[in-house]
């Protein structure tokens, strides 16, 4: 979609919020914003992060489900390449010119193991992850079939309790398995410990990395042992790639909320006891919303519901205003406290999501902001892919 969308040939209406031009003012409602400056400044600090680190960083783009976002990480950023969680979300990454992906999930359905084994020939590097010996030999049979290699990653679990195996001896029986398949090469490991990510005190989440990166350790050396090295060792995310990024066993990030921030991750603290918003991360995306009832002196009601957002993790913050509180939603509203009546009717708010990865997936399009003025709109490529 990204190639062919022309910004100029389409108007407000009621699929479209924004056009290139105009005042933020007179962007409809509710719909995603991003401040351009924030998002540009995460990029460039997570490139320098990884950089100064020593380590490759492969965005996650299940995030943001954006080729636009993804090409920008690649430009500010220096991205190796997206990770996604789905082989539609795949498709949609190296369809829009992202030539370095990895699912960073399970493929086992055989109609998606087609589809995945038919990436490469869209130009991008292909790369799975495994967990079970018998998924080999069907990923095998699929790159056969189209005559295609696919990469694959042991992955795993190393606390996050979801996929992945658990003992060095399994990685080693899927590694050579994989070593020995037609149309597959072993390219490493693959452990994210999602568990941790959220938990607020740095110290806590040091403890629970410092169990996996044990794990991977002794993984990747068992592999090296037998002749197997791994050329991605990866994991990471927002609330703990200094960790793996200076582990010296991890060598890739896989870093998704830190470049639009959400309430959740804001909330916890880095390592001097501060808010990871507050200086770490800036808050780039926003879901803006116009009040549109105010019969009750200390209510308003705005326009962003549940169906403008995920409240999964908790509900929004409204940016920059301690006078006002979002305190419940429904289907199409959003009540707010305003104990002062200080809100009127048609005033806009900003709010932070409490969750942005399934925020941006209910939204069509990110209106990027800059100086007060809409600077780009941007499809959500793979919004609502799930399959
Ligand atoms: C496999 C994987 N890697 C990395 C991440 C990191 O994302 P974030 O930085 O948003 O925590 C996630 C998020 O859920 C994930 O599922």
């Amino acid at each position: 979609m990204t190639a062919h969308f022309k910004p100029e040939e389409y108007e407000v209406g009621y699929n479209i919020p924004a056009a290139v031009g105009m005042d933020e003012a007179d962007i409809q409602t509710p719909c995603l914003v991003l401040d351009l400056d924030a998002l540009e400044r995460n990029i460039k600090k997570m490139g320098q992060f990884a950089k100064d680190m020593g380590v490759r960083h492969r965005v996650h783009g299940k995030m943001h489900k954006s080729v636009d976002v993804a090409l920008l990480q690649e430009k500010l950023g220096d991205s190796c390449g997206v990770c996604c969680q789905k082989v539609s979300e795949a498709e949609a990454f190296a369809r829009g010119g992202i030539k370095d992906v990895l699912v960073s999930n399970q493929v086992t359905d055989p109609a998606k193991i087609d589809r995945l084994a038919r990436m490469p020939k869209l130009g991008a590097r292909t790369i799975v992850c495994v967990d079970n010996v018998d998924n080999v030999a069907d990923l095998s049979a699929g790159a056969q079939k189209h005559g295609t290699t696919i990469e694959c990653l042991v992955e795993i679990d190393c606390g996050a309790g979801r996929c992945g195996v658990t003992t060095t001896p399994e990685v080693l029986e899927i590694a050579r398995a994989i070593a020995a398949a037609p149309g597959l090469k072993f390219s490493g490991i693959q452990a994210y410990q999602g568990a941790m990510q959220h938990m607020d005190k740095y110290e806590d989440r040091k403890e629970k990395i410092d169990i996996a990166v044990a794990m991977v350790k002794d993984a990747v050396e068992a592999l090296k042992a037998e002749g197997m090295e791994c050329d991605i060792v990866g994991g990471g995310g927002t609330g703990s790639y200094y960790f793996e990024g200076t582990s010296g066993v991890y060598n890739e990030l896989q870093c998704g909320s830190y470049a639009f921030m959400d309430a959740d991750y804001g909330r916890i603290l880095d390592k001097d006891g501060n808010r990871i918003d507050q200086g770490e991360w800036e808050n780039a995306l926003f879901i803006l919303t116009t009040v549109m009832s105010h019969v009750k002196a200390n209510l308003a009601v705005c326009d962003a519901g549940l169906k403008a957002q995920s409240v999964d993790s908790g509900l929004p913050v409204v940016f920059g205003r301690d006078d006002v509180k979002y305190f419940k939603c429904s289907d199409e509203h959003g009540v707010i406290e305003d104990p002062d009546g200080a809100l009127k009717i048609n005033d806009k708010l900003k709010l932070v999501p409490g969750h942005c990865d399934p925020t941006c997936n209910v939204h069509d399009w990110y209106v990027g902001v800059r100086n007060g003025k809409v600077e780009c709109l941007w499809p959500v490529t793979a919004r609502g892919l799930a399959y």
